[in-house]
């Protein structure tokens, strides 16, 4: 018996013990309570005069409090907590599911109501003082609460929160109806703090980034020249125009989620000015009635959630078409070419998605790819070849343009006392599978592949490349002629009439063929010039392989 009863003892006492542990909320939310009691007093006996309705608004914050408690997966209700005390569980990845809310002490005419966004549902409606938001037994977590106060009396405080969230820990304090918490991610909710203060007393701590969603709303709109601003687009589409030879003339460039914590600054590179300085959040950068053309543009995401997504744009040129998307600051456009920006599309992704694809349809007819990947129909014949009327190893065809431009290009090694012999420029299909044949018969297939185009995935069908070669290597097409004075003046000079040596050195894993400094692709000025300064082949260039 008297065994029994002192082991019941120490039973109870060690339960004591176990409640003391667990208690410090509670205990901090007595505590809270007392300071409530005595503040009050304080409250009640100010008068009107200036000094003591301070007194009284700085003591009105620890009058009025608010206490809540959240239901916690696997646990259910904890204890009431208050102000700013911590409820729900860290480091347990346990998932909120519910929350009740409601003030304390309250004086005047004051109430306080919340939403949660909930698993699968989204934003539930508003409930008030004490209510339950969130569910009860769906083992649904909460993401993101929003919480206000009510009543006429509402103006005389701040009510500030904070959560805890799946992978971002805690995030910054929100207040008065802001969203805290995350969106569109999936992630739970595990813990959250609030409190109730004097309207204007300084937060709690950090308030930077409460809330962080993929809920980008990215807007932009353009100035066309003779249309004016076009309206505003968003997700890719297209603003400006395409193939109408209009000039963009200024942009505007905004997120409508202010929420969100991204922001946006970019720069145009304008005509007769260049680089104009970096502006934000639909700001107009570039210029009104000065009729000058956008060249060049940079994008750049800014705020506190910056870090978690890509601004990708593509920028459709004079000369070129659509240009390659470029991203989070790089430059799209020309710099020094005199073109004109004609169209934009802007994008805002999570990190970590799909890169917006370039397509080959919108390169623009000159700029079209071939290769081993890309190939052309057996029948296609270009509609303009003409006969090219230079020194030649042979009688050979080019399109009209390509051979205009091909005689300047003679021309200036020319003057450089250097003379260039064409050798073979627009070849059939059925010449180009002779070709491959018999390159397959002297080398084998993995010989033939390196050297040869398979029919109807040359260049040479397209009528847009020539090969040249001098008299220095015997008319020959060999990896010689790149050294020769005639291979450098076409390696550093070609670009500026409109080519590019397009099997370059050590880029046989990039285009599949060995190095050769005879053979051109005419592209026009601006876009060789463009692939030329940027050291990359045109599938490095363009993106597409
Ligand atoms: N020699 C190039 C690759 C062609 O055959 O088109
Ligand atoms: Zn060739």
């Amino acid at each position: 018996m008297l065994k029994l009863r002192s082991i019941r003892i120490v039973l109870v006492s060690l339960f004591g013990l176990a409640l003391l542990m667990v208690m410090p909320p509670t205990f901090g939310s007595v505590k809270a309570e007392d300071n409530r009691t005595q503040a009050e007093n304080v409250v009640n006996s100010s008068s009107d005069s200036v000094g003591q309705a301070m007194t009284s608004k700085r003591t009105a914050n620890a009058t009025m409090g608010c206490s809540y408690r959240t239901h916690v997966q696997n646990v259910g209700w904890q204890s009431f907590v208050s102000d700013g005390i911590i409820s729900g569980t860290e480091g347990q990845g346990l998932r909120l599911e519910g929350i009740e809310v409601k003030l304390e002490n309250v004086s005047g005419d004051v109430g306080i109501e919340y939403a949660t966004h909930v698993q699968n549902v989204g934003w539930q409606n508003y409930v008030n003082n004490g209510a339950m938001s969130g569910t009860y037994g769906q083992s649904l977590r909460l993401e993101a609460i929003k919480i206000r106060l009510t009543g006429a009396d509402a103006e005389n405080y701040d009510v500030y929160y904070q959560v805890h969230a799946e992978n971002f820990g805690w995030l910054d304090w929100a207040k008065n109806d802001a969203s805290a918490g995350t969106e569109g991610f999936g992630l739970r909710l595990e813990a959250i703090k609030i409190m109730v203060v004097s309207k204007g007393d300084p937060a709690p701590g950090a308030t930077v980034r409460p809330f962080v969603t993929t809920n980008i709303q990215m807007t932009y709109q353009t100035h066309v020249q003779n249309i004016g601003w076009e309206g505003w687009k968003q997700n890719g589409e297209l603003s400006g125009t395409t193939g109408q030879n209009l000039r963009l003339e200024a942009i505007e460039i905004k997120n409508d989620n202010s929420e969100s914590n991204v922001g946006l600054k970019y720069q145009t590179h304008v005509q007769n000015y260049g680089w104009q300085g970096w502006k934000e959040d639909g700001e107009m950068s570039g210029t009104s009635n000065q009729s000058l053309r956008l060249e060049g543009i940079q994008i750049q995401l800014t705020g506190a959630n910056a870090e978690l997504f890509d601004v990708y744009y593509e920028a459709y040129v004079e000369g070129f078409g659509w240009m390659p998307w470029v991203m989070n600051g790089e430059s799209a456009g020309t710099e020094g070419l005199a073109l004109r920006l004609e169209g934009i599309r802007i994008l805002v992704q999570l990190k970590g998605s799909t890169a917006p694809k370039n397509s080959e349809n919108t390169l623009g007819f000159m700029a079209q790819l071939v290769n081993k990947n890309h190939s052309v129909p057996a029948d296609y014949v270009p509609g303009d070849l003409v006969w090219v009327n230079l020194p030649s190893t042979r009688d050979t065809q080019l399109r009209a343009d390509a051979t205009q431009h091909l005689i300047q290009l003679f021309n200036g090694a020319s003057a450089q006392g250097l003379t260039l012999y064409c050798c073979s420029g627009y070849r059939s299909y059925a010449t180009q599978t002779t070709l491959y044949q018999s390159n397959v018969e002297m080398y084998g297939v993995a010989g033939a592949e390196l050297v040869s185009a398979r029919p109807g995935m040359s260049e040479h069908q397209l009528g847009l490349a020539m090969d040249v070669t001098s008299a220095t290597v015997d008319f020959d097409l060999v990896e010689n002629f790149g050294a020769t004075a005639e291979g450098q003046f076409i390696r550093d000079h070609a670009h500026e009439y409109g080519f590019i040596v397009r099997y370059p050195q050590g880029k046989t894993n990039i285009t599949g063929y060995a190095y050769e400094p005879w053979h051109l692709r005419y592209l026009g000025v601006p876009v060789a010039t463009t692939i030329h300064n940027s050291g990359k082949t045109m599938e490095e260039f363009y993106g597409i392989y």
